[in-house]
């Protein structure tokens, strides 16, 4: 069985990938930049710096800005997200996502973040969600992220559990991509256009139950590999 689950938090646990989209859409339409949800999923699971230079690379703008004026834009868009997200509550927690932690926690199961976004733990107060976490991964902290292995890496080692026996949830292809690399067992949320066909996927969070997951490993310790 597996030891630990590994949460990507923007996406997985709410629908904040959408706020995360608003915020930049917003930023880019200042300086005469349009982005569409096509290359939005280019910036899922990116941290907030490498998100603007891809969007500034996108509008051919890259060599425009000074690097107090991109610090100043990062700001920007940081601001504009967390006045979306300060109305995030119990009830935005996406469906069959509190039971999945309540039964991992019964079934002794370790439950950490390891999402991208510097504004993790306050969503996770935002949804009363922070007391089923045994550890948030600090994407400050970690050398190269998404779609690196660390923040995957440095999550399993803040619940004590070796990455190679924890399951990984995410939505962005950097991140399946940083599971992989990290020798968890990816599952998708999503679609297999955007992720991948050799994942195991499901379309919806309710999806996501204790005896899914169960399965999951099972198949991919007898297919895939022995653990
Ligand atoms: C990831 C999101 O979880 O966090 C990205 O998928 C986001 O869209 C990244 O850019 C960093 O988030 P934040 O809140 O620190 O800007
Ligand atoms: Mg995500």
């Amino acid at each position: 069985m597996f030891k630990a689950v590994l949460f990507d938090l923007d996406g997985v646990i709410t629908d904040t990938a959408e706020y995360h989209f608003l915020a930049w859409e917003k930023l880019a339409k200042s300086i005469g930049i349009t982005i569409d949800r096509e290359f939005n999923e280019n910036l899922k699971g990116v941290s907030r710096e490498e998100s603007l230079r891809r969007i500034l690379a996108h509008g051919g703008r890259e060599t425009d800005f000074s690097a107090t004026e991109f610090a100043d834009m990062a700001k920007r868009k940081n601001d504009n997200y967390v006045d979306m997200i300060q109305q995030v509550s119990p009830s935005d927690v996406y469906p069959g996502i509190l039971q999945l932690l309540q039964d991992l926690r019964e079934n002794d199961v370790k439950i950490a973040l390891a999402s991208a976004s510097k504004n993790g733990p306050f969503l996770l107060k935002q949804m009363n969600l922070t007391d089923y976490f045994d550890a948030i991964a600090d994407p400050a902290k970690v050398a190269e992220n998404k779609p690196a292995p660390d923040i995957f890496i440095a999550a399993a080692e803040g619940v004590g559990v070796d990455v190679t026996q924890t399951i990984g949830i995410e939505d962005a292809y950097s991140g399946i991509a940083a599971i992989k690399s990290a020798y968890a067992v990816p599952i998708g949320v999503g679609s297999h256009e955007v992720l991948g066909d050799d994942i195991a996927l499901v379309n919806e969070t309710s999806q996501l139950t204790f005896a899914y997951l169960q399965e999951v490993w099972e198949d991919y310790k007898k297919n895939r590999r022995l653990l």
